[in-house]
């Protein structure tokens, strides 16, 4: 029998970061902090406020700093020991997972977000399982994903997270054509048809993917499939669009604030809100702010 459970996730990690360089020739992408913290540590948190409890890493060549993120800093943690510093040394360690929760798969080459997810299906198997890109970052106290797991298990069908968009900024995501339905007042579409990073006139709404996704096992047969789509990349919006012909697919909208760390500006309005959200440097940041405007 089918497991409906949520229990994995994916992380691909396994991009250039071609929007960050030079930082990104040799640290991660997903290493850039939002105030003290890693993207993907936010990333993570959320997936742990969900229920996740295995995390699947999709790496590549010069992600080792993620790894090392996610192990112990023996010395570092001694050291902390030593001098006392209790607080510091649970911002280290309080949050690791427990031994054997987490599994790192390498992807030898960067094909693209689809090829990326296909790499992990040995480990998923058949069941559903969440993805989270790193660089969408969603405020939100108890974290979008565990919406989105609550949700799937009303529905027990594939779903996507989806935010408004300026219709401008349409061919930097993937867009769903949605059909409102009604469902327990939550703003849950049913999917008609998704296309990825399409110009403003061929949008078919300004709802982007926001790199949440609750999919179904049977994508991998469309995802093995590997056709490659915009940018030259095997691309996971063309396998969910296959995926949508023989099965219903939904998306549910996030309302909250969201930053888009994949670029510059969007990664600079993250570090500005989760700072102003620290009480200790609230008045600081604003007063800085205030000097540029
Ligand atoms: C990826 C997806 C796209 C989605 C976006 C969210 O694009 O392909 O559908 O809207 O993430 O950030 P990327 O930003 O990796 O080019």
């Amino acid at each position: 029998m089918v497991n409906k459970k949520i229990k994995k996730i994916i992380f691909p990690v396994g991009g250039l970061g071609t929007r960050f360089l030079p930082v990104t020739k040799s640290l991660p992408k997903e290493m850039l902090p939002i105030a003290s913290k890693p993207l993907i540590q936010y990333a993570f948190e959320e997936a742990k406020k969900a229920g996740i409890e295995q995390f699947i890493f999709i790496t590549g060549r010069n992600k080792n700093a993620i790894n090392n993120h996610f192990d112990h800093a023996y010395e570092l943690q001694t050291v902390l020991d030593e001098q006392q510093k209790e607080k510091q040394l649970k911002e280290v360690t309080d949050w690791l997972p427990e031994a054997g929760r987490i599994a790192f798969v390498r992807q030898q080459e960067p094909l693209g977000l689809g090829h990326a997810v296909w790499c992990a299906r040995h480990f998923i198997g058949e069941e559903p399982f969440a993805v989270i890109l790193a660089d969408e970052m969603l405020m939100s106290k108890d974290g979008f994903l565990k919406e989105m797991v609550e949700c799937f298990e009303e529905l027990n069908k594939s779903i996507i997270g989806v935010g408004e968009v300026d219709k401008r900024y349409t061919n930097s995501y993937g867009i769903i054509d949605p059909e409102k339905i009604d469902f327990e007042g939550k703003a849950v579409y049913k999917i008609k048809n998704m296309v990825e990073k399409p110009d403003p006139e061929n949008a078919p709404s300004n709802l982007s993917i926001i790199g949440r996704y609750i999919l179904e096992p049977e994508i991998f047969k469309y995802l093995s499939v590997q056709t490659k789509g915009k940018g030259g990349e095997i691309q996971l919006t063309d396998a969910m669009k296959e995926m949508l012909k023989e099965k219903e697919m939904f998306a549910l909208e996030f309302k909250g604030p969201r930053f888009d760390c994949g670029n510059q500006v969007g990664y600079l309005d993250a570090n500005i809100a989760y700072m102003l959200e620290q009480s200790e440097f609230n008045s600081q940041i604003k007063q800085i702010l205030k000097k540029y405007i």
